[in-house]
């Protein structure tokens, strides 16, 4: 067996390529500019089939005459099941994989992550790999309550951090195991970028660097360099920074929830305060995500694959706004924006008419449907 040196030397090096591999990485597509535009779609597990049956259904309404002129297809993506996966024993099963690489971007229901305790092999997270394999850098996840005046949009880093060896820690000896956080330069830059540049086309909004970097010195404090470094070329952008522990307070304050508009934050606060903002709006089940790279964009719900749901058999009530909210930004990103504020006015009307809450006493996703099909 390899010496935890070894194995640590063999992930320094590695990460050193990956790195090399970020600095050559291609600047973004534009998909508007594409003729042909192809959409995969992933159902996942759980209740991921039945909310993507909701979105597709609103997809083809929405590109209708772009998938009858053959300038979008929607395609089937099979076998990034949790079934297919165990069986090969491969998170991203090779020919599944080869099939995502022929689309352009994905709209991708929840996937369920196996482990020990389940009785299964404790595969990698089907989302984690497919970021990475990708190259999703950028997790852009907004939250909006108007009536709060809370606008806000996270930039969360998606390839990095704790995520990047985050099934690859080393086990010392039976008594001590140790987990690898990792930041780039690279990686920070692109984020950061990514961030600022949103605000600057958005009316120069406000920039919120999370970290903790009192305590991470190495990584957060470099993410935190780095992203007041990429301030410096936003010089009309006004900058700060929190620890993410008073960030997370300050984001249920209601003196300081106006302040706040993009934030850009490392991998794992990203995940943990998305969740939180989601709730503030209503729940994950309300909330879109965008992953986004230089060659591909993948764009997913919040949420997980809610087991627990199935197994109470409550899929009728699974909530489909976090997809739809999800598909809205896919087709903003691919260059059809009007389209999209037509799904987000149908999304807001149905959500008024039908609460969709998850549980047997609120509304069913029928119900809801029924509502954002008619003011589509
Ligand atoms: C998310 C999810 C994922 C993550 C899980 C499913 C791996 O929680 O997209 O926020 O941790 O990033
Ligand atoms: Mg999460």
């Amino acid at each position: 067996m390899e010496s935890y040196t070894e194995s640590f030397e063999k992930i320094v090096s590695e990460q050193l390529a990956r790195l090399e591999k970020i600095k050559a990485s291609p600047e973004y597509t534009d998909f508007a500019k594409l003729d042909k535009i192809v959409v995969g779609i992933i159902n996942g597990d759980g209740i991921g089939p039945y909310i993507m049956a909701h979105a597709v259904k609103v997809l083809n309404t929405l590109l209708g005459e772009e998938i009858s002129s053959g300038r979008v297809e929607l395609r089937n993506i099979e076998g990034l099941t949790l079934e297919n996966r165990v069986a090969k024993l491969k998170t991203l099963p090779d020919d599944v994989l080869a099939q995502i690489k022929q689309c352009n971007v994905l709209l991708k229901g929840p996937t369920t992550t196996p482990d020990k305790s389940a009785g299964l092999p404790n595969l990698e997270s089907a989302n984690v790999a497919l970021r990475r394999e990708l190259d999703l850098f950028a997790n852009v996840r907004p939250v909006s309550i108007p009536e709060k005046g809370i606008n806000w949009i996270f930039y969360r880093e998606n390839t990095e951090g704790e995520y990047v060896l985050g099934s690859r820690g080393v086990d010392v000896n039976d008594e001590m195991s140790i987990d690898f956080k990792v930041i780039t330069d690279a990686g920070t830059k692109r984020i950061a970028k990514a961030a600022f540049e949103y605000a600057k086309n958005n009316g120069n909004l406000n920039v919120s660097i999370i970290t903790k970097a009192n305590i991470m010195k190495k990584t957060d404090g470099k993410f935190k360099d780095i992203c007041y470094e990429v301030a410096k070329g936003y010089p009309q952008i006004k900058t700060d920074d929190w620890y993410v522990d008073i960030a997370a307070a300050n984001l249920v304050n209601p003196q300081m929830q106006k302040n706040f508009n993009v934030f850009v934050l490392p991998n794992l606060y990203g995940d943990i305060i998305t969740d939180e903002a989601a709730q503030i709006q209503g729940g994950v089940g309300t909330a879109g995500s965008a992953n986004i790279g230089g060659s591909y964009a993948m764009f997913e719900a919040v949420h997980g694959s809610a087991p627990r749901m199935i197994a109470d058999g409550l899929t009728d009530y699974a909530n489909p706004s976090s997809i739809l909210k999800a598909a809205s930004m896919l087709l903003r990103h691919i260059g059809f924006s009007e389209k999209a504020q037509r799904l987000e006015s149908a999304l807001a009307k149905a959500r008024t008419a039908a609460n969709v809450t998850g549980f047997a006493d609120g509304d069913t996703a029928e119900k809801f449907m029924a509502v954002l099909l008619e003011n589509l």
